[in-house]
């Protein structure tokens, strides 16, 4: 299948906290073409996280809008928007927990990734066992989320993301506990899907992952800077 596009729009968060505003992200614009893949880079506080949610539809921005494959996910339903995440989209948000089933195996994790995707790309999908073993996961696969690691919870969490061969992967900091086997196996995982197709953003400040992708883009105090 091919990638989806990505189109952002003069897109605006701004946070209340205790009546102070936070201007997480202050007029964004960006294109990102089908099937290309891009790191976006910036110091702690400069808007990645915010940016990365606001495309996977987790949160609706203060102003502007979101395009994924065409549609507005600034406009969505959240019953449409379940639907995106489920069928098209992987995401992978910061701190891995927060993407997994904490009462279901490895295997388990990623299989029920897969149960949304229509019938007609499910001979595009790996297996759960394969895509573990990618990832150096083989020897953990029936494992519970609280008997793994940190590092291999975050592995996990990037073999759930892309379970689905998504048209678009959403990945933040997915390499931020890894040590540099493992972030060889995450580099390796992205350019299979990026292989396949899959139009990937992944906010990063791994150099190996950043010298591996088409593009990168740095965001500073919520503007895009290079
Ligand atoms: N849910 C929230 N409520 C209030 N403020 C928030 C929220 N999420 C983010 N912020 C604020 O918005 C700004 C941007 O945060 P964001 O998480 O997008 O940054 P980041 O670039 O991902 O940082 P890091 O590299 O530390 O993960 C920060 O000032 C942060 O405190
Ligand atoms: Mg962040």
């Amino acid at each position: 299948m091919t990638g989806l596009d990505v189109r952002v729009e003069a897109l605006e968060m701004v946070y209340e906290v205790d009546g102070e505003q936070v201007h997480a992200l202050r007029g964004v614009d960006l294109e990102i073409a089908a099937g290309s893949s891009m790191a976006l880079l910036g110091p702690s506080g400069s808007g990645k996280s915010s940016l990365l949610t606001l495309l996977a539809g987790l949160q609706k921005p203060t102003s502007g809008r979101a395009l994924i494959g065409g549609q507005d996910v600034s406009a969505m339903s959240e019953r449409a928007l379940l639907a995106l995440r489920a069928r098209e989209v992987g995401v992978v948000m910061q701190g891995p927990a927060r993407n997994l089933l904490p009462y279901a195996n490895a295997e388990d994790n990623v299989r029920f990734a897969q149960r949304a995707v229509p019938r007609d790309r499910r001979d595009r999908l790996r297996s759960p066992a394969d895509l573990l073993e990618q990832l150096g996961l083989g020897h953990v696969r029936r494992s519970r989320l609280g008997a793994l690691s940190g590092g291999e919870q975050q592995r996990l969490s990037l073999a759930v993301g892309l379970a689905g061969a998504p048209g678009l992967l959403l990945a933040d900091e997915p390499t931020s506990q890894l040590d540099a086997v493992n972030r060889a196996h995450v580099v390796e995982m992205l350019v299979t899907a990026a292989a396949g197709g899959t139009t990937i953003v992944v906010v990063t400040h791994d150099e190996h992952i950043a010298s591996q992708v088409d593009r990168t883009l740095a965001l500073r105090d919520g503007e895009i800077v290079s």
